[in-house]
């Protein structure tokens, strides 16, 4: 096939879907071609035109169309020979393949995609409504630069695949149905001595709960202690997952700013009472900062004398480059304020979703019984698995394996960045977590920024869109766990490069 008629097919399929500004470029190129090839348009063996060639004729940049042809190629939709160029492959990926990709182009929930063309909207509650409209995570998490992915790729599968077969062999009937304990025994007492050694978590097997993830611990959290209209103190930025499950709970959000010591209640914050009180004070999503000593006391003390509850979300503590690791906020806590979320996704995969909470005494058992009438909680299977996994070392192995790793790809980042950026921006210094944070200049637009990183095929956040209140710092949230090494100077560059071009533009 020659060049123009691709081009041109692409530029119809095209044309519709970027007013539509539903998907970056790449996306919409790696798409309209899929088309293209699935519906035989480009026939097995077609030879595609050069990246240089068809990101002229389309008006693109080279960088977005070789981004699709990548996707295309991991995908098995293309081949490349050589010196000879990129072919339609002779095997396509079967429909299952195609449905699973399909999805993950998640409609952004606000906008009318939630609605195709042509289909009337659904009505929903006034819950439902604001819920939909709050600016939600990217739509494209597996991408260079993903804030939060860890790097399951390197996960031992053959291991986990023989841990889990053990149990798949004997098939035991009590791990095939609900589980009502608070999830499986050795699991728990392999998480209580876990956190006692590593988090100084204050805990014994029967204080912890398995749950299915964060997520569902902070639901949990959420609807057992605060009714519709009570107050959360949130972070200020603050995690989109966690202010989502409070909209979700009717909760009033009143955001307390966070600063290089964490989160800073203000004057006019300390008379309001909040039942709740979410914080990340191991490495702040998305900040990075590390919450002081003093500001935890403080923290500690004003739950205390406002009979609130801390939810302290320590979700990627194990991840830590230098020093000594640091002690949870629950492990300072004599009073029993606060209720510790961990979760498996960032050490093992997030679709493992597996998580568990550190209760006080006395949030035991209405917590348990809660997770079973609310959530019927399964997975027996898995969690005995993973007790094994936990048990015989392999996940000491693996955390510290990944802490190298990532602390490797951290700095190799910071080093790309740095001479980039100069003194334009400042690059969070943290030596934890899985993202960095790049603070910018005030006046600058980081949402579009986000979006030219984006048309690049780089998932960078913008800091500000993680504000609920009016001061709204701008920034950059970068994630540097899932870029393979030798591809982070690469990316770094592409990365400071656009950014770069950003500030002077
Ligand atoms: C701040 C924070 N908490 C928790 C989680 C993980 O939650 P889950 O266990 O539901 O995967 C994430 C994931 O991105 C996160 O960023």
């Amino acid at each position: 096939m020659n060049q123009l008629p691709l081009a041109e097919l692409l530029l119809t399929d095209l044309a519709p879907r970027e007013t539509a500004g539903q998907a970056p470029r790449h996306r919409l190129v790696y798409e309209s071609i899929r088309r293209a090839i699935l519906s035989h348009h480009l026939p097995v063996g077609a030879k595609l035109p050069s990246t240089r060639d068809l990101a002229r004729d389309l008006g693109l940049s080279r960088n977005t169309v070789l981004t699709a042809f990548e996707q295309l190629l991991a995908e098995g939709y293309v081949k490349a020979q050589t010196g000879s160029g990129t072919f339609v492959a002779d095997t396509f990926p079967d429909t299952q393949d195609a449905v699973a990709s399909e999805h993950r182009a998640l409609p952004d929930p606000g906008s009318a995609a939630a609605a195709p063309a042509g289909q009337a909207r659904a009505r929903l509650s006034k819950r439902g409504n604001r819920l939909t409209h709050i600016a939600a995570g990217s739509r494209f998490e597996i991408q260079p630069f993903a804030p939060g992915d860890a790097d399951f790729s390197i996960f031992p599968f053959k291991l986990w695949q023989r841990l889990q077969n053990k149990y798949w062999r004997d098939a035991v009937p009590e791990l095939l149905d609900y589980g009502s304990a608070g999830g499986y025994l050795p699991l728990r007492r392999a998480v209580a001595d876990y956190l006692r050694v590593s988090r100084s978590v204050r805990v014994s097997t029967d204080q912890v709960l398995i749950t299915a993830g964060t997520q569902q611990s902070l639901s949990l959290a959420a609807q057992l202690l605060a009714d519709a209209g009570d107050l959360a103190w949130v972070e200020d930025p603050c995690y989109w997952g966690a202010r989502r499950v409070f909209e979700a709970c009717d909760l009033l959000l009143r955001p307390v700013p966070v600063d290089a010591e964490g989160m800073n209640p203000q004057a006019d914050d300390l008379p309001t009472e909040p039942r709740l009180i979410y914080l990340t004070p191991s490495h702040q999503y998305p900040k990075s900062v590390v919450m002081s000593l003093s500001r935890r006391r403080l923290l500690l003390d004003l739950a205390a004398r406002k009979a609130a509850w801390i939810l302290e979300d320590d979700y990627d503590s194990e991840y830590r480059y230098a020093g000594r690791p640091l002690s949870s906020l629950q492990g300072l806590d004599t009073r029993d304020r606060v209720v510790y979320l961990g979760t498996f996704s960032k050490v093992l995969y997030p679709g493992i979703k597996i998580g568990y909470m550190v209760l006080p005494p006395a949030l035991v058992e209405p917590f348990k019984s809660a997770l079973y009438d609310l959530q019927r909680p399964g997975q027996m299977m898995l969690q005995a698995a993973l007790a094994d996994f936990i048990e015989q070392g392999y996940f000491a192995t693996h955390i510290r394996k990944m802490r190298l790793l990532y602390g490797e790809r951290r700095e190799l980042l910071r080093k790309t960045l740095a001479p980039i950026l100069g003194s334009a921006a400042t690059i969070s210094s943290e030596e934890s977590g899985l993202h960095l944070a790049i603070l910018l200049p005030p006046d600058c637009d980081d949402v579009a920024l986000a979006g030219r990183a984006a048309d690049e095929g780089l998932s960078v956040r913008a800091l500000s869109s993680y504000y609920l209140g009016t001061s709204r710092e701008r920034g950059l949230v970068v994630g540097y766990a899932y870029v393979a090494t030798e591809k982070i100077a690469y990316y770094g560059r592409l990365l400071g490069n656009v950014v770069k071009a950003g500030l002077s533009g």
